[in-house]
């Protein structure tokens, strides 16, 4: 099936496809192809799809399988694995946006998701844009001591992390049962099928670095975190209806910006795709 790749920054940082019609099958070299692309940009959006959830979820298997989110009652109706994401008000003046800061998907799962994907379903009329960071090229740039300094380290990560930066939404009891154990990752991973070195963050889950005290720990995130949200690693994407955006959660982070009139309603449809575990980075001087 003939369709055009754009890429939409100078730094291989998300693509855009036309000409696709992810409601049609999908052929091996089809999916192969996307896959390959997806390897290269990280992030891809296909324009102009009208999904329902079930629809959706079927679309998300071009990338793999669909995996569960934590939240169990936060479900879209027609499908159990896609979830709702929504402004909600939380208190009088007060909204939570879900995925506010930069992160990447559920890090705190000793096997993390390998995608997240989303496809709207009412858009305010300005903003709410997500923004997107490449991990790989973030990594590259470090400067060598700081490479040396971070290489073999690992970071335990949790549900919700006592230095996050924001309140997570509440889990009910049948979701806190569902809980995995914390995941310990590297924080240099390495990419299964690009080959490429990323720096795994995420201020939301990481309670700790094995082996560092809680302030040096801190403070390396901090900076590390500092560095990789640099603009020249963005790609920000402005939503459009028939948009379904999909990320790699192993090569990029992303926040949602809450930038809108909170009168408006921003929802949006989201799956995730099951990873592998996390591959530790070979350490410097060894080729991958
Ligand atoms: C998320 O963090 O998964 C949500 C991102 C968004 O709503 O833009």
């Amino acid at each position: 099936m003939a369709y055009q790749l754009t890429p939409l920054t100078n730094h291989e940082t998300g693509a855009e496809i036309l000409g696709l019609d992810l409601k049609a099958p999908v052929g091996t070299e089809l999916r192969n192809a996307l896959n390959d692309a997806f390897a290269r940009y990280h992030v891809l959006v296909f324009r102009d799809q009208k999904l329902t959830a079930p629809e959706f979820a079927h679309t998300g298997e071009i990338f793999g399988e669909l995996m569960s989110h934590h939240h169990k009652d936060v479900r879209a109706s027609g499908h159990p694995e896609v979830y709702v994401v929504r402004n909600e008000q939380i208190a009088p003046g007060k909204y939570r946006i879900q995925g506010e800061t930069f992160h990447t998907d559920h890090s705190n799962h000793p096997i993390p998701p390998k995608a997240t994907a989303l496809h709207p379903v009412s858009l305010p009329t300005h903003g709410g844009d997500t923004q997107f960071v490449n991990m790989h090229n973030a990594y590259d740039d470090l400067a060598e001591a700081m490479k040396r300094r971070i290489d073999g380290l690992r970071a335990v990560h949790v549900f919700e992390s006592r230095f996050s930066p924001r309140k997570l939404r509440p889990l009910n009891e049948e979701s806190s049962k569902a809980l995995p154990p914390p995941g310990v990752h590297p924080l240099v991973r390495l990419h299964p099928e690009n080959g490429r070195k990323a720096l795994y963050l995420n201020p939301v889950r990481i309670e700790s670095i094995v082996g560092m005290p809680e302030d040096e720990a801190l403070a390396l995130v901090a900076e590390l975190m500092a560095h990789a949200t640099q603009k020249k690693y963005e790609y920000r994407h402005q939503w459009r209806y028939g948009d379904m955006v999909i990320w790699d959660n192993r090569s990029v982070m992303h926040q949602a910006n809450g930038d809108y009139d909170m009168n408006e309603v921003r929802h949006l449809h989201r799956i995730m795709i099951a990873g592998e575990p996390v591959l530790a980075a070979p350490p410097l001087g060894v080729a991958a």
